[in-house]
């Protein structure tokens, strides 16, 4: 017999509940009997032992079903050592949960701040198997993430819509792409939507490098221009200044984001007409594409072999090709970030792309 805990935790995306079904099936499909406790809502359903028994119907029909059938929150690792509001010990709690339930392991979907807590976990003896979601694909230790190839779809409509009206229009069309502190998805999205100018967080922007660029499609005939600005996107100037200065900075900051920003700097150098467009939480949203069902439910399987295989302490991740499994401590706190000078960013320069920089 085998008593498996499952959690999501973090913002969610697509593919959470083909991953997990992938797990069950694989588990089911052997020949240990096994019970599957639910937790809801994340690591909250852990701590105040808030869950569902579940069965295999729960997973029948889900493959294509975004957002996750467990709920999702954020519980900070950053606070995860302090006491809640009633002075109840977080860790602990988990701990004697799953004691409690005589689980012989967890499975812990999530991203960067879900590794760190899932790492401890580990590091306080609960047995762990994770897999890596996230529309950011920012998670060390593994070339993609579930969730991001569904994300770089929906960005990718969106910079098309906007294509048409802003050729229409003779504008400047800045679209805005999620992806948190990293780039990877402005980066994919732009190249397949045929941004003109992409910024990310990892290449800080020269503003007027970018108004060169436009200004360089004028000449050439090109009545628009599309800019694909990460979320996370930086200037040069603030990326020079140091956490303090940039903090004191940003708590008089009077734009919504920074798309805002380099739009209202491109109006005030140029006089040029300039739309801001932002897809948000959208990207996150609606069924996986198929690229996404298929890696998840791969994934999902390797879980389950390990878990019947008696493996823990890794991630199920995804390296050259390859399934792998990752040590939870190698992935722990690490961040997968868009190198300046990748491949994939050398080429889109020699397409013609601008990074600003
Ligand atoms: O990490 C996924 C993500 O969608 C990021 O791209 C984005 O910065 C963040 O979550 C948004 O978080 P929230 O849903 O809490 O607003």
């Amino acid at each position: 017999m085998k008593r498996i805990g499952m959690l999501t935790s973090g913002g969610d995306c697509q593919a959470l509940n083909a991953a997990m079904r992938g797990v069950v099936k694989t588990l089911y499909a052997s020949k240990e009997e096994v019970e599957i406790y639910g937790f809801l809502d994340g690591y909250r359903g852990l701590i105040y032992s808030k869950f569902r028994m579940l069965t295999g119907k729960d997973f029948s029909g889900i493959l294509t079903k975004g957002g996750t059938m467990l709920g999702t929150s954020r519980t900070p690792f950053k606070t995860i050592n302090d006491p809640d509001e009633n002075g109840l010990n977080k860790v602990e709690a988990m701990k004697q949960n799953y004691y409690k339930l005589q689980l012989d392991c967890l499975v812990i979907l999530g991203g960067n701040g879900t590794h760190k807590t899932a790492n401890l976990l580990r590091e306080q003896g609960l047995n762990i198997v994770t897999l890596p979601k996230t529309i950011d694909n920012d998670l060390w230790g593994t070339d993609m993430t579930f969730g991001f190839q569904s994300a770089v779809n929906i960005a990718t409509d969106a910079i098309d819509c906007i294509h048409t009206t802003a050729a229409s229009h003779g504008r400047v069309f800045i679209v805005e792409v999620m992806g948190h502190k990293v780039g990877w998805l402005t980066l994919n999205a732009g190249m397949a939507g045929g941004a003109d100018i992409i910024l990310l967080p990892e290449i800080p922007y020269d503003i007027d490098k970018v108004i060169d660029k436009i200004e360089e499609r004028d000449k050439n005939g090109s009545r628009f221009t599309i800019i694909a600005v990460a979320e996370g996107a930086i200037s040069k100037e603030d990326a020079a200044l140091s956490k303090k200065e940039y903090k004191k900075k940003m708590e008089k900051y009077p734009y919504p984001s920074v798309s805002y920003e380099v739009a209202a700097a491109i109006q005030k150098k140029t006089g040029r007409e300039v739309r801001v467009t932002v897809p948000g939480h959208m990207q996150r949203g609606g069924s996986p594409c198929p690229y996404d069902r298929v890696f998840a439910s791969r994934l999902g399987a390797e879980a389950g072999k390990l878990i019947l295989e008696g493996q823990y302490g890794f991630m199920v991740g995804y390296r050259n090709r390859e399934i792998v499994k990752v040590p939870l401590e190698d992935v722990a706190g690490k961040l997968k970030m868009v190198e300046p000078d990748a491949t994939i960013v050398k080429e889109a320069k020699l397409l013609g792309i601008s990074f600003g920089d």
